[in-house]
């Protein structure tokens, strides 16, 4: 696997727009820079960092405070989490990390190239007997399809999220759409307990974690920053809606304590009960798009 940012140009530099050089903490990355957006990609965790489409501002939030070690997962941005969500490790192994290994690990390239003007990047990492692949599309929206491969000889069951960090004005005043009469899991303070959302948009006055069973699409509504963002997936019957608050924020070390009201995550996942099974040899893709408008 390569990761010498030149022998990643040597091979997959596009003179469109796409080079690999050293990050933040001196982590390889590529950079997108086309007409369309702007954007970066470490390949510690296979992790979207940044996208900026022409004419908006920064869509992604990124901790001001992230460690990018190579051991860490970036606060902020994409995180990839596989093959469990949260805690839902498997019992026999207790001290292995929350969200699965995928944020933690170095991605490989497995291609790069250009079609009808959006650079598409595609990532590849293996997990235990699951063969990863994740095909990002960098235009004026954000294209992210996750491939998961069973490679086992026996059926695999695993969770996912396209874990979302989005940059908001102000947590109190931007409205969700699209989750209405689902139900959901609320997980703040240890609490397991199910809900059915209302009709009305989701606000927010307080942490909030929960993971609603969906598979409908989501807008973020921001009127402070004049704007839309439209989150669209696939294969996808899981939302996980977080904002972490006062107390949690500063409870973790790579999270600001001022930085709360300025984020939210929107994540396109399958979790427990919405597990996803494998037959060997099976393949499975969830696939997000996200796109940013002015609303008239
Ligand atoms: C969210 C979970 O997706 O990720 C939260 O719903 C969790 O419960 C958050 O706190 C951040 O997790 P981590 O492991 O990146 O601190």
């Amino acid at each position: 696997m390569l990761n010498d940012p030149q022998a990643l140009n040597d091979q997959y530099a596009l003179t469109r727009g796409l080079t690999f050089s050293p990050g933040n903490g001196g982590l390889t990355r590529a950079v997108i820079d086309t007409d369309a957006c702007r954007a970066e990609v470490y390949l510690h965790g296979g992790h979207v960092t940044r996208w900026k489409p022409a004419g908006h501002d920064e869509v992604l939030w990124l901790s001001q405070h992230a460690v990018f070690d190579g051991q860490k997962a970036i606060r902020g941005g994409i995180p990839v989490c596989f093959p469990w969500f949260a805690n839902n490790k498997p019992v026999d192994r207790p001290d292995a990390p929350a969200h699965g290994y995928a944020r933690t690990q170095r991605w490989g390239v497995l291609e790069t190239n250009e079609t009808d003007g959006q650079i598409q990047l595609t990532l590849g990492t293996t997990i235990n007997d699951y063969a990863l692949s994740y095909r990002i599309g960098f235009g004026r929206e954000l294209d992210l399809a996750l491939t998961v491969t069973n490679r086992a000889g026996t059926e695999q069951t695993f969770e996912e999220a396209l874990h979302t960090y989005f940059t908001v004005s102000q947590i109190r005043r931007i409205m969700l759409t699209g989750l209405e009469g689902a139900q959901y899991l609320h997980t703040v303070a240890g609490a397991n307990t199910l809900h059915t959302e209302g009709d009305s948009p989701i606000t927010f006055t307080a942490e909030t974690d929960r993971v609603y069973r969906s598979a409908q699409n989501v807008v973020l509504h921001d009127p402070d920053l004049q704007r839309t963002i439209h989150i669209e997936k696939s294969n996808s019957d899981s939302t996980v809606v977080w904002n972490p608050w006062i107390d949690k924020a500063k409870a973790m070390s790579d999270f600001g304590e001022d930085e709360w009201p300025g984020m939210v995550c929107i994540e396109s996942a399958n979790i427990t009960p919405n597990t996803v099974t494998l037959a060997p040899g099976a393949t499975h893709t969830m696939t997000t798009t996200v796109r940013v408008d002015t609303p008239a």
